[in-house]
């Protein structure tokens, strides 16, 4: 049982900034792990430095593959031979469950036949976090509700009113229709959340599940400027929206230099997570890897230059035409003559390969997604902090039921 991540007041080394801490120190010094990725650089600097883990990743089967993909905690333990710092990965990983149990969320989360037009997985997890709410105290906001469903379920669980900014009309629209049938105590508004003209309601508690990227971050900054009793939000897609460098949002961040400098490809590895994937869309991305690998390995030889050569998104049915169309529309679209002759047998392969070693190498770095995803929500946490928020950062449920599990509840004290 761990404590809460939780500043007591008056404390200016509080437990998230001691956490935060550690886990800077810590991340700056596996830079060289986490900053290059294997799809687009073959030969990371790691893999010269550290051949015996290099030749223990490639010797690894697909099984050992999955299985340390989907338990990271149980790869930093068996890698500690030759990255000795690893043994510092549970406990910076480690913060607190605020999901007190599954009788009260069964009780939170809204009934089957409620729950019209709600994926299964977004029924729970509203449930879930809405649980980790409780008590709530004042009306709330649902920030990107989409159709509502965290809303309708904050306002069934609490009895207290909520509204909910979306921006989508057709999502507002079918949203206030299952509000209206259900006899919700919500209201859907149209709004985008960005506009800097946004009128909020007075002494609100703002919620939201699953914001991306600067959708949250504009929500804490709301929340700060106009002092709102409280905030509760689990966030995703930190990339999204985002410019240049993460600029970090809280004093005590800004003032560490030099700070991580996470790029917007870095940002994205923190929610790059399959767990909740279907087989078949992992087979798919499996595939779309090699014929793009394999097109990479062609392309350096035909430019006589050892660089990758980003291309845009394909047209979805392209994988399924097969490696010489996939290489012939990607040529295409970088002005890339091909020569009468290629050995497409040999390039494909060549694409089977480097999927293999691409796999086995990002498992190494796909060790950081979670301690820089939590350095993220940490450095969220410091700036409502700065602010004079008590806050919690924990998880609101498994991560089985979506990998975006993290938490952070914020009171004004
Ligand atoms: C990842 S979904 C989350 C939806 C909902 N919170 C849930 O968990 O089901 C993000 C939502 O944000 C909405 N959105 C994106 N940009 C927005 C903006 N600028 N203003 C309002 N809503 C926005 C999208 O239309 C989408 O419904």
């Amino acid at each position: 049982m761990t404590l809460p991540l939780q500043r007591s007041l008056n404390d200016p080394d509080s437990m998230v900034y001691r956490h935060w801490d550690r886990l800077n120190s810590w991340l700056a010094g596996h830079r060289a792990f986490w900053h290059p990725a294997p799809f687009t650089v073959p030969q990371p600097g790691w893999v010269v430095d550290n051949p015996g883990l290099a030749r223990w990743l490639e010797q690894m089967d697909d099984a050992d593959c999955k299985r340390f993909e989907d338990d990271p905690g149980l790869l930093a333990g068996e890698v500690q031979r030759w990255m000795p710092r690893l043994v510092d990965y549970p406990a910076l990983t480690m913060v607190s469950d605020l999901q007190p149990g599954h009788e009260a969320i069964a009780s939170a989360t809204l009934a089957e036949r409620e729950a019209t037009d709600m994926p299964g997985r977004k029924r729970l997890q509203a449930g879930a976090f809405c649980d980790a709410l409780s008590p709530m105290s004042h009306p709330a906001v649902d920030w990107c509700c989409g159709k509502g469903h965290l809303a309708r379920t904050l306002s069934r669980h609490s009895g207290l009113p909520v509204i909910g900014f979306e921006w989508n009309p057709t999502l507002v629209e079918d949203g206030n229709d299952l509000v209206h049938r259900f006899s919700d105590p919500v209201v859907l508004q149209r709004q985008d959340v960005m506009a800097p003209d946004l009128s909020w309601p007075d002494e609100v508690h703002a919620t939201a599940l699953h914001a991306c990227g600067d959708l949250h971050r504009k929500l804490i900054r709301d929340v700060i400027r106009l002092r709102q009793p409280r905030l509760s939000f689990s966030p995703c897609c930190y990339h999204l929206g985002g410019r240049g460098t993460y600029q970090p949002l809280s004093h005590r961040a800004r003032a560490c230099q030099p700070g991580l400098g996470l790029s917007r490809d870095e940002l994205r590895l923190a929610v790059k997570e399959t767990v909740t994937a279907p087989q078949g869309v992992r087979r798919q991305a499996e595939l779309v890897r090699q014929l793009r690998l394999g097109f990479d390995g062609l392309q350096r030889v035909l430019r006589g230059q050892d660089t990758y050569l980003p291309l845009p998104p394909h047209p979805s049915t392209l994988p399924k035409e097969g490696f010489e169309a996939f290489v012939r529309w990607a040529a295409d679209k970088k002005g890339l003559e091909l020569p009468g002759q290629v050995d497409w047998g040999h390039w494909e392969q060549v694409g089977r390969a480097r999927s293999r070693q691409v796999r086995r190498y990002e498992l190494v770095r796909h060790l950081f997604r979670r301690p820089l995803e939590l350095w993220l929500v940490l450095d969220y946490a410091m700036a409502l902090e700065d602010a004079g928020y008590q806050v919690r950062v924990g998880t609101f449920c498994d991560r089985s039921l979506t990998p975006r599990n993290l938490l952070v509840d914020a009171v004004r004290a």
